[in-house]
């Protein structure tokens, strides 16, 4: 049984067709002041396999509460295999700590999430690997560089097109799109000219009169993607294209990096979003039935 919270809807409806699983029916709304509502309609059997799809995004709170109303719901109905899929895991931002006695939020949710009888968590490209150790359950952190890869194969004129991360933490998610492209890849690194100068280049690859298609896992305010088209335009790149796991576009971050001359900005549908037209629900549905 697959219950999808309001988060990730059609996620995850399209998991339950590909998985040929029962989507169940829910009731959520919002009382007056604001506070959210939960019930689940249908009839669960006390030893059934539940996952629930829910992405944990803006509004994090609330998406985050409404998880934890689903989880709380199905402990009342004694269901004790529970597995939460959060494509877009909220306050994973800050896993650690860079000042003194500051919350560690990714811990906290943590903490929250397995109190409450998850048995298995799955996301998709986490912020940090090392927040699955935050966890004592299982957590499975998905790519979804393969789902990117078949949408620039199936969409892109260019089938030679550069991959290219904004900066070296990202270089990992331009290696695996390339390697199934057999295409080539590089990352923008700064290089110090001289004690004054600091410029910020491609590492190995000219981009010269090349299609470039630049990958992340978040555009949040868009100013990384900025700056790096800004760098790729003056090195003569042909043609600059924008993709990303999570389309977190705080404000207008889309109107800034196509202002900037990106020719389109695509995402995953981790979050909801206007330009998530790729899906990570073949990702996810595959992952579940290795685990059933
Ligand atoms: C950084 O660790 C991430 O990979 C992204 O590069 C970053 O979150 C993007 O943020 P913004 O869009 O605000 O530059």
């Amino acid at each position: 049984m697959i219950i999808g919270g309001s988060a990730s809807q059609s996620l995850a409806a399209e998991v339950a067709k590909q998985l040929d699983e029962k989507l169940c029916t829910v009731e959520i709304k919002k009382f007056p002041d604001g506070e959210k509502y939960f019930r689940i309609k249908d009839e669960i059997p006390e030893d059934e396999k539940v996952v629930i799809i829910q992405s944990t995004g803006y509004p994090q709170d609330e998406n985050m509460m409404e998880l934890f109303f689903i989880l709380d719901t199905l402990s009342d109905m004694n269901i004790e295999d529970i597995t939460v899929v959060s494509p877009y895991l909220g306050y994973s931002r800050q896993e650690r700590r860079f000042k003194e006695v500051e919350c560690i939020s990714a811990k906290a949710t943590a903490k929250l999430i397995q109190s409450m009888g998850v048995k298995h968590l799955i996301s998709i490209n986490l912020h940090e690997e090392s927040i699955c150790d935050l966890y004592d359950i299982p957590v499975d952190n998905l790519s979804a560089m393969p789902s990117i890869a078949e949408y620039i194969r199936n969409n892109h004129d260019d089938k030679k097109p550069v991959i290219l991360a904004p900066d070296k933490g990202a270089e990992n998610f331009a290696k695996e799109i390339a390697e199934i492209l057999d295409t080539d890849y590089d990352y923008l690194e700064k290089v110090r000219l001289s004690p004054e100068v600091v410029k910020t280049k491609t590492k190995s690859i000219s981009v010269e009169n090349r299609s470039v298609i630049i990958v992340d896992d978040i555009i949040s305010t868009g100013g990384t993607i900025v700056n790096a088209i800004d760098i790729l335009k003056k090195q003569g790149a042909k043609k600059v294209d924008v993709v990303c796991v999570h389309p977190v576009l705080v404000g207008d971050a889309i109107l800034k990096i196509s202002a900037a001359g990106a020719s389109s900005v695509k995402a995953t549908n981790t979050l909801i979003s206007e330009v998530a037209s790729i899906s990570v629900g073949k990702t996810i549905a595959d992952h579940l039935k290795t685990l059933q």
